[in-house]
C-alpha cells in the first residue's frame, strides 16, 4: 500500500527529532518550530471558510495553552465557540473538568489523570495517566486545536517504552508500552520524576496489551489531525512502532493469525474470560496494523515490517470476518454443526459443539444484524458481545460494509441490552452465578451488571458516534448523547453505571473520571464536524475485500 496515499504528499524534513532532547525535558521539544496545521485532502467535506476558522483557531490555542507555568487552562472550547447554536451547558463543565485533570512534566502538559475524585478515600491508580484513558482525551484536544498535549503524551510514552520492564526476574518484551504512569512532583528539589507501570505493579500483574495499539493508532491521529508528518517520521517513533509490532508479528507456535492473550491485558483489566483470542485486541491489533502501515517508511528497516503487516493484514480480516462473525444464519449453522470432523474438508473447523452455545443468544440474535463474537479458539465461541472490539472492528474497517451496517442494526434492534438508560454497555450479557465464580474467581467488582460485567461505561460513546458517523447513522449517535446528557454531569461523571439498563451509578464507580468527560466532548464535537471523525477511522482497502461473504467459509 502507498504511504503517500494515506497522508498526501510528503515533504517531509524532520524538525524534531528526539535524540536532541534531555531525557528528561520536554520544555526543549516546545521551542521547537510551532506544527503547521493543514487539512488534508479527505477532510474535503468542510467548507473553506470553516477550514480557515479552524486553522485560526489551531494557532490561537498555541498561543494561549502553553503560557508559562503550564495552567492556561480555561480558553473557551474552539468547538462551542463555533456553534451557530447555543452548546449545552454540560459542554463547557466537561471541558473544565477535563482541563483540571491535566498533568504535568516540567511544566508542560502530558496527559490526564484517570479521576478526578476527592471524595474517595482509596486512589488507588486513578491518579495516573492511564494510556488508554488519555486516548478520548488526546481527541477531545486535537479536535479542539491543541495538539501539543498529544505530541508531548506521545514523546513521554515513547521514552519510557525504552525503560528496561522486569517483573520479578522476568525481563518484558522490549516494545511493551506501559499501562499508566505517574509524575511525581519534589517541590523541595524542585524535579519532576516519572514512574511508570507496564503491569509489574497492576492488579493481576497483566501488561496491558493494548497501549502499543493506542500509541499508534494516536500516532496516526495526531498526524492526520494537524498534517504534521514530521513526528512520525522520527527515527525514534518509527523505531518505537517497530518495536510495537515486533512483539505481535513474531512467529511462533501459533495456528490463527490472531494474537494470544492473557486475561485482562485491555480495558477490561480484571480476569473476566477474555484470554485467548479477545475481539477487543484484535479489533485493535488490526487498527494499529492499519495505521502503522500508512506511517512506516518504506527504508530497509521499515520495509521489512511493511511487509510483515500486509500478510498479517490479509490474513486477520480472513479469519475475523469469517470465524468471529456471527448472525441469524451462522447461528443457525453453527446450531446444527456436526462435531469430530478430521481433515480440511471441516466444516466445523475448530470442533465447536452446539451444546455449548448458550440459550440467550438464540433470543438476542435479531432476524436482521450481527456482530463479532468475543473470543474463538478450539471448541470455544463466547458469545458475548463488547462494544469496544465492535465499535472499533468498524473504524478500522475490520468489518465490511455490510458487516458495519448490520452491527448497527443489531444496536437498533437491541437498544435496550445494549444501551438501556445509558450508553454504552462493555459487554453482553454479564455472567452470574456458577459461571461468575469460575470465570472471574469470585471477583466482587465484577459481579452481574457491574463494571466489567455488563456495566454501562459512558466512556464508549465516543466510539459508538465515530462508528455511527462512519455508517452514516447519525441519528443513533444522537439518542444516545441525550441520554448522557440527562444524567452524566447531574452524576458528577461516574466511570460506569450498573444494572441491565446502566440505571445506578457503579458501586465502586469514581466520579470525574476523565474519560467518561472526554469521551463526551469527543461525542459532541464529532457529531457536530462529522470531518473530525476522520482521524479515528479508515477508510476500506480494497485489497482485503473478502472473496467469501458472511458464513458461505463454513460451509466450502
Ligand atoms: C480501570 C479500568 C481500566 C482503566 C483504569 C483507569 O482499571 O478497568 O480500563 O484504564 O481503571 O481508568
Amino acid at each position: 500500500m502507498d504511504v503517500t496515499r494515506e497522508f498526501g504528499l510528503r515533504n517531509v524534513s524532520s524538525h524534531c527529532s528526539i535524540s536532541e532532547m534531555d531525557d528528561y525535558d520536554l520544555t526543549k521539544l516546545l521551542d521547537k518550530p510551532r506544527l503547521n496545521i493543514k487539512r488534508e485532502k479527505s477532510f474535503d467535506e468542510r467548507s473553506l471558510s470553516e477550514l480557515s476558522i479552524g486553522l485560526a483557531r489551531g494557532l490561537d490555542n498555541f498561543e494561549s495553552s502553553y503560557s508559562p507555568g503550564g495552567r492556561s487552562g480555561l480558553d473557551t472550547p474552539a468547538s462551542s465557540a463555533r456553534n451557530s447554536f447555543e452548546p449545552h451547558p454540560m459542554v463547557a463543565e466537561a471541558w473544565e473538568s477535563l482541563r483540571r485533570s491535566l498533568v504535568y512534566f516540567r511544566g508542560q502538559p502530558v496527559g490526564t489523570i484517570a479521576a478526578y475524585d476527592h471524595a474517595s478515600e482509596e486512589v488507588l491508580n486513578y491518579d495516573q495517566v492511564f494510556v488508554r484513558d488519555f486516548v478520548p482525551s488526546a481527541l477531545a484536544f486535537l479536535m479542539n486545536g491543541e495538539p501539543d498535549i498529544v505530541k508531548n503524551f506521545l514523546l513521554k510514552t515513547l521514552q519510557l517504552q525504552g525503560w528496561e520492564k522486569r517483573i520479578d526476574r522476568f525481563k518484558l518484551g522490549e516494545g511493551a508500552m506501559p499501562a499508566s504512569f505517574k509524575v511525581l512532583h519534589n517541590s523541595d528539589r524542585k524535579t519532576d520524576t516519572v514512574v511508570a507501570d507496564f503491569g509489574e505493579s497492576a492488579i493481576g500483574r497483566v501488561a496491558p496489551v493494548d497501549s502499543g495499539f493506542w500509541w499508534i493508532i494516536l500516532l496516526r491521529a495526531y498526524t492526520k489531525s494537524t498534517g504534521d508528518q514530521t513526528l512520525a517520521e522520527t527515527p525514534e517513533c518509527q523505531k518505537g512502532m517497530r518495536l510495537i509490532l515486533s512483539l505481535c508479528l513474531s512467529e511462533g507456535f501459533d495456528t490463527f493469525p490472531t494474537l494470544l492473550c492473557a486475561d485482562g491485558c485491555s480495558m477490561i483489566d480484571r480476569r473476566m474470560g477474555i484470554y485467548g483470542y479477545p475481539i477487543e485486541i484484535q479489533a485493535l491489533f488490526f487498527m494499529a496494523l492499519r495505521c502503522s502501515l500508512a506511517m512506516l517508511k518504506h527504508d530497509t528497516e521499515g520495509k521489512e515490517f511493511v511487509e510483515r503487516i500486509v500478510k498479517r493484514l490479509h490474513a486477520l480480516s480472513y479469519h475475523m470476518r469469517s470465524y468471529f462473525w456471527i448472525d441469524f444464519q451462522q447461528l443457525n449453522d453453527i446450531y446444527r454443526y456436526k462435531t469430530e470432523e478430521y481433515s480440511h474438508t471441516a466444516v466445523n473447523k475448530f470442533n465447536v459443539i452446539p451444546d455449548s452455545i448458550p440459550d440467550w443468544v438464540f433470543d438476542f440474535m435479531p432476524m436482521r444484524g450481527g456482530y463479532f463474537i468475543g473470543n474463538v479458539s478450539p471448541a470455544r465461541m463466547d458469545f458475548r458481545w463488547f462494544a469496544l472490539g465492535n465499535c472499533i472492528a468498524i473504524l478500522s474497517s475490520l468489518a465490511t460494509p455490510e458487516q458495519s451496517a448490520a452491527i448497527m442494526d443489531l444496536f437498533e434492534a437491541r437498544w435496550e441490552e445494549l444501551v438501556g438508560e445509558m450508553p454504552l454497555k462493555i459487554s453482553y450479557p454479564a455472567i452470574e452465578s456458577h459461571e461468575w465464580r469460575i470465570v472471574t474467581g469470585c471477583d466482587p467488582k465484577n459481579t452481574r451488571w457491574s463494571y466489567h460485567n455488563g456495566g454501562s461505561w459512558p466512556v464508549l460513546l465516543w466510539m459508538l458516534t465515530a462508528a455511527c458517523i462512519k455508517t452514516g447513522r447519525p441519528q443513533i449517535a444522537r439518542k444516545a448523547i441525550e441520554l448522557a446528557e440527562s444524567r452524566l454531569l447531574k452524576d458528577s461523571w461516574p466511570e460506569y453505571y450498573d444494572g441491565k439498563l446502566g440505571r445506578y451509578v457503579g458501586k465502586q464507580a469514581r466520579k470525574y473520571q476523565t474519560w467518561s468527560i472526554a469521551g463526551y466532548l469527543v461525542a459532541k464535537m464529532m457529531l457536530e464536524d462529522p470531518s473530525h471523525s476522520g482521524m479515528i477511522s479508515l477508510e476500506e482497502d480494497r485489497q482485503m475485500k473478502p472473496v467469501l461473504k458472511r458464513s458461505s467459509s463454513w460451509t466450502c
